[in-house]
């Protein structure tokens, strides 16, 4: 059998942790079987490496690996991608198509984020996982495959479980075997290795002399919370490789880098609570800072019609700010529209382009303070790839979180080429 060191080397794993021994022992121990296996771990914490361990030490290593991420797909089309359809299944179904487990037949499959499967679609799999049958959408033909399970969640199946989003019986078959990878801040000795080797990784690619933490900074790594795990590490490492020209960090620079979650502050919140209570709480703000910030620019936009010509079209302008600002009650006297928007229209032109920007092309617009639109506009940008993972990239759900229409969200991802 492999020996654990082995494989770390083979699969360039670094760190010493006895759970992350444990966890890889584990994959040499089941890969030889069929058993199916499940990866649990927070998002970044390294569970990709579990299946391909898995498969190469089994005897389907010369089969095929497939790996889907199952909250990546949209639910209309996750059954045909798994399990194929017959020509004419649906709309669009112009030729028959052969889905990720036929095609995998003999070899393994990886079921990624396999809590985000759909009801229906964790039926059809817990029959292939009981007898290797299955059916292709829009066929009655019961098909056969041979291929080995391995799935991971970065989610808590049981609460899944109790909420009626997964079937217990297909946990049960899932988890046969469960693999479990601990987060990066209960592998203290490990984060000042991997961030090492990130940074001789980095430095060779971008041709700049290594990083070297001094002491503070050693133990700031090892104090933070790192949500984010090792992809996380992995981001910082890289910034700080390019950006910092000075190859010495001290704990006052790494911390430059570090997301002001109240995640290095374990003594002060630390039951995961607090925590979500905090990032709503400035998640608001920043909303509100948005919201002040579209104001300002309707105002801007206002203001120069008025400069230019006296008069404001009142489609131009955005109602809840005409009633911010000057109240509800009409006053005729205060401001010179030729068309003054009457209460009953603006409630009428219900406006899902909140967060639009008029187009910044007036006068005045360097004389506005820039560099804090630009923070404003990093917050947003921060905003809207939080609101993405949170919820794996469906834009509908995202919007809906952000209080945006879904075509100004895909406009915003365009426009900051997210
Ligand atoms: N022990 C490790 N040593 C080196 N790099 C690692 C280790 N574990 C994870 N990584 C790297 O961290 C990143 C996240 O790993 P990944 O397997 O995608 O996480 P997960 O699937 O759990 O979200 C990848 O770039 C991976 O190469
Ligand atoms: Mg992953």
């Amino acid at each position: 059998m492999e020996s654990v060191q082995n494989i770390k080397q083979r699969f360039e794993i670094i760190g010493n942790e006895p759970k992350l021994n444990r966890a890889i022992e584990k994959a040499i121990q089941v890969a030889p079987t069929d058993i199916s296996v499940l990866v649990v771990g927070e998002s970044g914490v390294g569970k990709e490496s579990i299946p391909k361990i898995i498969h190469s030490l089994s005897h389907r290593k010369h089969g095929k690996y497939i790996a889907v991420n199952c909250g990546a797909i949209p639910e209309g089309t996750i059954d045909s991608e798994l399990f194929g359809h017959e020509k004419g299944a649906f709309t669009g179904a112009t030729s028959t198509r052969e889905g990720y487990f036929e095609v995998a037949n003999g070899g393994t499959i990886f079921l990624d984020e396999v809590g985000e499967l759909p009801l229906t679609t964790q039926v059809r799999l817990l029959r292939i996982l009981e007898n290797g049958e299955f059916l292709k959408v829009g066929s009655s033909q019961v098909q056969k495959t041979d291929v080995r399970i391995v799935a991971a969640t970065n989610v808590n199946l049981f609460d899944a479980i109790q909420k009626g989003k997964f079937r217990e019986d297909l946990y049960y078959r899932l988890s046969t075997v469960d693999i479990v990878l601990p987060p990066l801040r209960e592998r203290k000795e490990d984060i000042h290795l991997l961030f090492r080797k990130f940074a001789a990784d980095f430095a060779h690619k971008y041709k700049m002399p290594p990083l070297k933490l001094d002491e503070a900074a050693v133990q700031l790594l090892q104090k933070f919370r790192w949500s984010g795990n090792i992809r996380q590490l992995r981001n910082v490492a890289e910034q700080i490789s390019v950006l910092e020209t000075n190859r010495e960090i001290n704990a006052i620079i790494l911390q430059s880098y570090l997301p002001a979650e109240g995640s290095n502050l374990p003594s002060v919140i630390s039951d995961k609570k607090a925590e979500s209570d905090f990032s709503t709480e400035r998640d608001i703000l920043y909303k509100v800072l948005f919201d002040m910030k579209s104001d300002l620019n309707d105002l801007k936009k206002l203001t120069l019609e008025l400069m230019k010509n006296g008069t404001a079209k009142a489609q131009d302008i955005n109602p809840n700010l005409i009633s911010k600002i000057y109240g509800s009650q009409e006053n005729e006297s205060e401001i010179d529209f030729e068309e003054r928007p009457k209460p009953a229209l603006m409630a009428s032109q219900k406006q899902d382009n909140h967060y639009d920007e008029p187009e910044d092309n007036y006068l005045f617009a360097e004389t506005i303070e820039e560099e804090e639109i630009l923070r404003l506009e990093q917050k947003e940008i921060e905003m809207i790839k939080k609101s993405l993972e949170k919820n794996k990239g469906k834009r509908k759900a995202a919007a809906e979180e952000l209080g945006i229409s879904e075509r100004t969200l895909y406009r915003k991802i365009k426009q900051f080429d997210l």
